[in-house]
Parts: C-alpha cells; structure tokens; sequence
C-alpha cells in the first residue's frame, strides 16, 4: 500500500466513525416520528418537533429536540410534560429501544397504555400521570425489569393492578390513584 492509499484509508475511516456518530438510529426515527403523529400539539408545543430532526435527533450526548436527551448517539429519555398535549402514545415508541425514562405527564393524552411498551427493555422511569389514558394497565409492563417508578396516577385507567408487576424487583415508586381501577376507594 502506497502512503497516499494508507492516507486515504484512513481518511475513510474517519468518515464514517463521524457518519455512525451524528446519523441517527432508524429506529429512533421511526420512534420519533410516530410519537409525534400521534400526538395533537394544539399550543405548537412540539413546533421544532420536525422530521428533519428525527432523522438525526442526537450528536453523541447532545439532543437537538426539545424534551429529548441523547446518550451515545440514541434517545435516552423523553420528558414532554405540561404541555397541553393531546392525541395518544404510538406502540412505535417501542422502538427508541434505548429509552430509559418516559414522561408524559400532565397533559390530556388518551387512549390505551400500548403493550409494545414491554420492548423498551431499558425502561427504569414511566410517568404517564395526569393524563386521560384509559383501558387496562398492560400486564406486559412486567416484562420491563428495570422499573423502578410507574407513575400512573389521575387517568382513567379500568380493570384490576396487573399481578405480574408484582415481579418487578426493583419497583420502589407505584401510583395508581384517582383511576378507575377496581378496588379503587372512589369507584363505588
Ligand atoms: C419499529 O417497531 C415495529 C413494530 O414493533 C417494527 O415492525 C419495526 O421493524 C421497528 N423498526 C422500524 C425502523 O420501524
Ligand atoms: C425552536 O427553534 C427555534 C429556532 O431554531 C428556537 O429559537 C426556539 O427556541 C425553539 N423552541 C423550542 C421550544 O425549543
Ligand atoms: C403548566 O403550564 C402552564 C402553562 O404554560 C403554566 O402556567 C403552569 O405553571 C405549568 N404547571 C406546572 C406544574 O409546571
Ligand atoms: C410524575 O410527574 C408528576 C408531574 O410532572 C410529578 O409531580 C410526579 O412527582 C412524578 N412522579 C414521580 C414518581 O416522580
């Protein structure tokens, strides 16, 4: 290999370790965009909420979307609350697999909590307080080990507490109140 070939290897390499750094995730994308057509902005809350930014919403540790924090290039948290949102929660949010805290309260999100959610194997902080979600909370949470807060509390949330979150070891936050949960001290 002559000096100039090693040179231009070399540059190569440079290119695409900065390509793999600042080009998003398509599943981060897919995630993003999904969430956003979901959800109703009646405020433009999430005006810079843009496809061109999902397609490349994190430069290492650095988020480019507002509400969003990156960790290695990959959504790492989403926290998008008080902001008059409406709509509900797309099941492709289970592809920011990276996700390690979901925040979506106090807004007026409705609709069900998606099962999918169970991928985000990541998943230690769920806030979905002070919304309109309704259905039964997904038994399907349990599978995401890692929880250690599940904020659920002023929904409209039916049917009974999943057994099976009684699996999640490292559980030390759980609300539920003011739902319509069976057992629940208003519901009578
Ligand atoms: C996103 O999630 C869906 C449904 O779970 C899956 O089919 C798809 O392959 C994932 N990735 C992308 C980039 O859409
Ligand atoms: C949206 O982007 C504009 C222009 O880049 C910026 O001035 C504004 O502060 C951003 N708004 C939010 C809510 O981040
Ligand atoms: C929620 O947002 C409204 C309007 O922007 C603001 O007046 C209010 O103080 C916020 N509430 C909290 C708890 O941050
Ligand atoms: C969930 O969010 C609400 C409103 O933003 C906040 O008051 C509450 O403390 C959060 N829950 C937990 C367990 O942190």
């Amino acid at each position: 290999m002559t000096r100039s070939h090693r040179l231009l290897l070399l540059l190569l390499l440079i290119f695409q370790t900065a390509q793999r750094l600042t080009t998003a995730d398509p599943n981060d994308e897919a995630c993003l965009k999904n969430l956003r057509q979901n959800l109703e902005d009646p405020a433009s809350n999430l005006r810079n909420w843009t496809n061109s930014v999902f397609s490349n919403p994190c430069s290492g540790f650095t988020s480019y979307l507002p509400g969003a924090t990156c960790n290695n290039g990959r959504i790492y948290k989403l926290s998008l609350t008080n902001l008059s949102l409406r709509g509900s929660i797309s099941p492709f949010l289970s592809n920011c697999t990276n996700l390690q805290s979901l925040d979506l309260s106090s807004n007026q999100i409705s609709g069900v909590i998606p099962p999918e959610i169970q991928y985000l194997v990541n998943l230690a902080v769920l806030n979905l307080s002070s919304n309109h979600l309704s259905g039964e909370i997904t038994p399907q949470l349990a599978l995401c080990a890692y929880l250690n807060v599940i904020d659920l509390h002023d929904n409209e949330l039916s049917g009974q507490i999943p057994q099976q979150l009684g699996l999640l070891a490292r559980l030390s936050a759980f609300d539920v109140s003011n739902n319509k949960l069976s057992g629940d001290d208003d519901e009578e």
